[in-house]
């Protein structure tokens, strides 16, 4: 079931039984060090007769292969140059400053906008949740999770992705009913039932209090183990991010500016040296003096102090998230957005 197909359908360099057998023996969940410099040198030829790789990366297990993307807005250069491998089923938070171009960077990738330059390779298989729900309210809760399948997809479907998010209760609901939590969680419920091969995050979580946030990270989490799928999460808690992602990376000047493994254990424990190690490094990439005190840094994620806190409590029930546990990703045609 693919989301939606505009423009022209390019799987990366050689054909999808070719994609298939790539991204089922690509290692998954475990990130492989990629330094800026590997990123920036990637040059990836998209059309159908010259495909170019020079990173040690095999384009073919690429979810998203981003070569030179450039977006202007009103000749002002948000993205610049930009180059982004992500694998699939790989985990990547992205952060940065207010305005540096994430949300418009997954735009791009979401394929919503296309007045770009360079190339971007997306799977076809792709969904997308904003901060914003964005439901529909003269529709029932269930049939908001439906909007924009193709086809005639049954209740059934719907329920399902609902039931996965915890809200089977409010199938038959409407939209204004929901708190804002259960309406993220709707909008989440819409994004999987569509079982993406790339799953696109925008602060989906920015709008909810920390413990309704924990639990929303764990479902992410969660749906990202059971479906192996690749997932890109944009936000501002760097404590977030090495919670959940393989990578993080950080944006700036229009590029990634910086990125991380974060090849910490799963479940990740925030009183891991290593974790405290990666967050001061991260909040220095951001720009915030992480000499002074844990607090400079809750006073700068959002409700870092309270989410650290009660994610060790959510890490402590289990949220495992070893590699081996993972869902194998799976492989369907890209699309090459430019
Ligand atoms: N449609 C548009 N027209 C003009 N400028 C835009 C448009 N969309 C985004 N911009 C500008 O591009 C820049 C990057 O915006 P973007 O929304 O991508 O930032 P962001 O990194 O997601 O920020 P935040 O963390 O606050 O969500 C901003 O300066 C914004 O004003
Ligand atoms: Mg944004």
């Amino acid at each position: 079931m693919a989301t939606d197909v505009h423009g022209r359908i390019v799987p990366i360099g050689k054909t999808a039984a070719n994609q298939a057998t790539t991204a089922t023996t690509a290692p998954h969940g475990k990130p492989s060090p990629q330094t800026p410099a590997a990123t920036a040198t990637t040059t990836t030829t998209t059309t159908t007769t010259t495909t170019t790789t020079t990173t040690d990366q095999d384009a073919d297990a690429a979810a998203i292969e981003v070569a030179g993307l450039t977006r202007s807005f009103d000749g002002r250069r948000v993205i610049d140059d930009l180059h982004l491998t992500v694998r699939p089923g790989e985990f990547v938070a992205l952060l940065g400053r207010s305005g540096c171009g994430k949300s418009t960077l997954l735009r791009v990738l979401a394929g919503l906008d296309r007045e770009i330059e360079g190339r971007v390779l997306v799977p076809r298989r792709r969904a997308v949740a904003f901060q914003a729900p964005r439901l529909m309210p003269w529709k029932r809760v269930w049939h908001n999770v439906l909007l924009g399948l193709p086809g005639r997809p049954g209740r059934a479907l719907a329920e399902r992705a609902l039931a996965e998010v915890g809200l089977t209760e409010q199938a038959t609901a409407w939209p204004k009913t929901l708190s804002g939590g259960e309406a993220q969680r709707a909008s989440l419920a819409r994004a999987l039932v569509r079982e993406p091969d790339l799953l696109l995050l925008d602060e989906p979580f920015g709008a909810l209090d920390a413990l309704t946030r924990i639990t929303a990270q764990r479902l992410v989490a969660d749906v990202w183990q059971r479906r192996g799928c690749a997932v890109l999460l944009v936000t501002h808690d760097v404590e977030e991010a090495l919670l959940l992602a393989d990578r993080a990376l950080v944006m700036d000047g229009g590029v990634i500016a910086y990125e991380t493994p974060v090849a910490l254990p799963r479940p990740r424990d925030l009183a891991d040296p290593g974790f405290a190690a990666l967050r001061a490094e991260l909040l220095d990439q951001l720009g915030v003096t992480t000499s002074a005190s844990v607090a400079t840094s809750a006073s700068v994620a959002t409700s870092t102090s309270v989410i650290a806190s009660a994610s060790v409590t959510a890490s402590a029930q289990g949220t495992s998230l070893a590699p081996e546990e993972l869902g194998r990703p799976r492989a369907t045609p890209h699309e090459r957005i430019r």
